[in-house]
């Protein structure tokens, strides 16, 4: 077992790690932030995307150990300093971007990867970055109108039901 320190949500966070501890372990294990979730363990479902040095990663493929001294956001460093939703994540609420809510975390992760990259993406561009995103419940349709509707451009409205 190790010490292993990161910049979690701009904080300094330790806790142990085996050498085979995986970065989704040891944030949800290690440090409680249990809002990164754990859909898959075989790197398909994307539910565990966090921030690595302002990079998107699965975090079910890292090993904690190796990520010493890295620079991590997760789905709880997503919110205002208010503890308002950010932008993306009002987005997805907005828009009715989830339904059971377990893939959300690493959509709004790799989104927010997205907007930082390409600011005013297509909708093909949308559906292509989150292809890494597995949704069981919402068809994926206003998953991609809440990332447009977060990059600023024009959506039309969610029916009302
Ligand atoms: S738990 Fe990491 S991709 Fe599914
Ligand atoms: S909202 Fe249920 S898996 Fe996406």
């Amino acid at each position: 077992m190790t010490k292993v320190t990161m910049t979690v949500n701009g904080k300094s966070r330790t806790a142990d790690a085996e050498g085979r501890t995986l970065l989704v372990d040891w944030l949800r294990e290690g440090l409680r932030l249990t809002g990164t979730h754990v859909g898959c363990d075989t790197s398909q479902c994307g539910a565990c995307v966090v921030h690595v040095n302002g990079a998107p990663i699965k975090a079910c493929t890292a090993l904690a150990q190796e990520l010493d001294g890295a620079d991590v956001t997760t789905i709880e460093g997503m919110a205002n300093a208010d503890g308002s939703l950010g932008a993306v994540q009002q987005a997805f609420q907005d828009y009715h971007g989830l339904q059971c809510g377990f893939c959300t975390p690493g959509m709004v992760m790799s989104a927010a990867a997205l907007l930082k990259d390409n600011p005013k993406p297509s909708e093909a561009d949308v559906r292509h970055y989150l292809e890494g995103n597995i949704c069981r419940c919402t068809g994926y349709h206003n998953i991609v109108k809440a990332v447009m509707a977060a990059s600023g451009q024009e959506v039309a409205p969610v029916a009302a039901e």
